[in-house]
């Protein structure tokens, strides 16, 4: 980024999710449910250049704190995102996402016979087997899930 100028503004109060790998950063939106059909100011940068990353985008969302259910979200499809809770332009926490070595009850399994998605709801379980590209296997039938078959379910 040029140091005369910003990129994109700081916000005032929200949360920005940087350090998204390249490429990821309209799955972050999906996830989080952002269509711009209602909420705030929602602003996407793609392929700024990063030290870390080479490449990174940044999602800002004004108005809106993530809670921790929509962070382990975005640790399924951003595992190195780091999440800024801002309030009154300063950054007051900062998260780095982590993905778990299993998955509990954040996503379905695309298996409609499996035992997790019979009328008595049992709590979907799922190991990670791979981060990228995201495989997810199901430890009641076994169904190998991939990002798309998640990114379906929001
Ligand atoms: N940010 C913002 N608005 C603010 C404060 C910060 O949009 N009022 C953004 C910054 O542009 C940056 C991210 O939030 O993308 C984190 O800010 P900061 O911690 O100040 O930056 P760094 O120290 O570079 O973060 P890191 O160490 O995580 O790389
Ligand atoms: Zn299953």
């Amino acid at each position: 980024m040029s140091k005369k100028t910003l990129r994109v503004s700081k916000i005032r109060n929200g949360t920005v999710i940087d350090h998204i790998m390249r490429g990821h950063a309209l799955d972050v939106i999906k996830i989080l449910g952002i269509n711009g059909r209602s909420g705030g100011v929602v602003t996407i940068a793609m392929n700024v250049p990063s030290e870390k990353l080479g490449l990174k985008d940044i999602v800002k969302v004004e108005g809106r704190e993530l809670n921790p259910e929509e962070v382990d979200k975005i640790a399924l499809l951003a595992p190195h995102a780091t999440i800024n809770i801002i309030r009154n332009y300063k950054v007051v926490e900062k998260q780095r996402v982590k993905l778990p070595h299993v998955i509990k009850g954040i996503v379905k399994c695309v298996n409609p016979t499996c035992i997790s998605n019979s009328e008595e709801p049992i709590k979907s379980i799922f190991y990670v087997e791979k981060e990228e590209p995201l495989r997810l296997r199901c430890h009641y039938c076994g169904h190998i899930m991939e990002k798309e078959d998640i990114l379906q379910q929001f």
